[in-house]
């Protein structure tokens, strides 16, 4: 069980510290646009924010929502995709965009369980579409939650061993309020301190609930499975 004050000491430095990034909405503004909220993890599901934010950019200014998009031809969405790689996205974006158009009245739903059910959103992706764009409580899991997590706990079974039990304590720590900001400050101080290689543990808001920290070796976690 990891310290219940992780939660609060992290909101308070997402508040300050959180990335602006074109999908989210302003510190202390309503939340941000399900339809962008959804366009934006689709394009993260396997590429970097910084390639991502340019083509957020260009596809948002195109096609605004989920109507405008559905009513784009296959070839042209490609050719907008190109880039970004990975085209089954692309194909799938397109028919999740046709689904909420047609069956859903252009609003895509509010629950992870029906969010799961459309074209390439995933458990990953339903649980923070869930959390980020309708404030549910989810459990969202990404590769740079599970280093935090890893080294948090220092948790000795490897990756992707780990996975079940990773969930289990991100899920102990996540909380009702503010899930999605929770989510995208566990991903935020991944990709910024909890760095793989070389973690900038001294400003880490959470060091003093880190057992790796203590440990004075934080990067040895995730443990690397033998080979
Ligand atoms: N990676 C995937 N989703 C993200 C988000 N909402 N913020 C930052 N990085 C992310």
């Amino acid at each position: 069980k990891l310290p219940l004050t992780i939660a609060s000491d992290l909101l308070a430095w997402y508040d300050v510290h959180a990335r602006q990034l074109p999908w989210r909405a302003p510190p202390g503004t309503p939340a941000p646009d399900p339809y962008r909220v959804w366009l934006s993890e689709v394009m993260l599901q396997q590429t970097q924010v910084a390639t991502v934010i340019p083509y957020f950019e260009a596809f948002t200014r195109r096609w605004p929502d989920f109507r405008a998009l559905a009513a784009v031809e296959d070839g042209e969405l490609m050719a907008a995709w190109a880039g970004l790689g990975y085209y089954a996205r692309a194909r799938n974006l397109l028919a999740c965009a046709r689904v909420v158009a047609n069956d859903y009245g252009g609003a895509l739903p509010d629950t992870e369980e029906a969010l799961r059910k459309l074209p390439g959103i995933g458990a990953y992706t339903a649980a923070a579409i869930a959390a980020i764009a309708f404030g549910r409580r989810a459990v969202v899991v990404d590769a740079n939650v599970e280093r935090v997590v890893a080294r948090l706990a220092v948790l000795d079974t490897p990756l992707p061993a780990a996975k079940p039990e990773i969930a289990a304590l991100t899920d102990g720590i996540t909380p009702d309020d503010r899930a999605g900001d929770f989510a995208q400050a566990m991903m935020d101080l991944g990709a910024t301190i909890c760095t793989a290689r070389a973690p900038r543990c001294m400003l880490c808001p959470v060091r003093g609930e880190c057992a790796a920290f203590a440990r004075g070796a934080p990067e040895q976690w995730p443990q690397k499975a033998p080979r």
